[in-house]
């Protein structure tokens, strides 16, 4: 019997990839680091990708993030097809949609942790108030209001990632894409993370997280597993 749809039923398509293909041209060959991967995300979903060192997480992430291009295939995010839009476009689309954690956090070193989280802010043309206001509250989420001026040399790893997670939280994106955020850190600095992905799984976000820490696996909907860049197996 067919069920009435309620409008509540209808959640946003946030990533939409279809018979999507990555390869990288290395001298003499090339790799192919997706194959051919088919990927449905609605809003508000908080999706772990697990899967080998070298299966296409990464890659993944970037192309979905619009930091990188598809070879073929389609790859849709919040409503823009990224297969067409060239660099200026993406950097705009970033901005707007897309907050980052990288593995290795990526910290502008010459920025203190305020300014890194201030940053994206700046850029996006935000009021210098309203800039400082929201990078202090910011801070204060992840629990570092005591270390605004240091620069990420004076911070440790974990320290470090939690200003990353502010950072990509600063324009208030509705997609995060968070690669390996504990796997530089040891299990107990790691758990200060998982207790970050757990706030922003009650604040209604798009989350897409490449992990293999049980803890963050435990917190999400659902779990992709990546081989040689396909999805091979999904855990609803
Ligand atoms: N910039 C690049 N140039 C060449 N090969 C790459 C590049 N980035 C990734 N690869 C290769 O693509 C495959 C997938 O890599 P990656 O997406 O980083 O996987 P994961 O994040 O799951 O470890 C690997 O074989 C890797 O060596
Ligand atoms: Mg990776």
């Amino acid at each position: 019997m067919m069920r009435a749809v309620q409008m509540g039923d209808i959640k946003e398509k946030v990533v939409f990839a279809s018979a999507l293909c990555k390869e990288y041209p290395i001298t003499g060959h090339t790799i192919s680091a997706l194959r051919g991967l088919n990927l449905e995300v609605v809003e508000g979903e908080f999706v772990s990708i697990y899967g080998p060192s070298g299966a296409g997480k990464t890659t993944l992430l970037n192309l979905i993030g619009g930091l990188d291009q598809p070879t073929s295939g389609e790859i849709v995010v919040c409503g823009h097809d990224l297969s067409t839009y060239d660099e200026d476009f993406l950097a705009t689309f970033r901005s707007a949609y897309v907050g980052f954690v990288f593995q290795s956090y990526n910290l502008v070193s010459t920025l203190t942790a305020l300014e890194n989280v201030a940053f994206p802010m700046e850029l996006a043309g935000w009021s210098g108030n309203r800039v400082e206001k929201r990078s202090e509250k910011l801070l204060k989420l992840v629990g570092l209001s005591h270390r605004t001026d240091h620069f990420p040399a004076q911070l440790s790893g974990g320290e470090q990632q939690r200003i990353a997670f502010a950072r990509a939280l600063a324009n208030d994106p509705p997609l995060l894409l968070i690669d390996e955020p504990t796997g530089n850190l040891d299990v107990e600095t790691g758990l200060e993370i998982v207790g970050i992905m757990e706030k922003l799984k009650t604040k209604g976000k798009t989350i897409l997280v490449a992990t293999h820490d049980e803890r963050i696996v435990k917190l999400a909907n659902r779990t992709l597993h990546l081989r040689d860049g396909r999805i091979v197996v999904v855990d609803e």
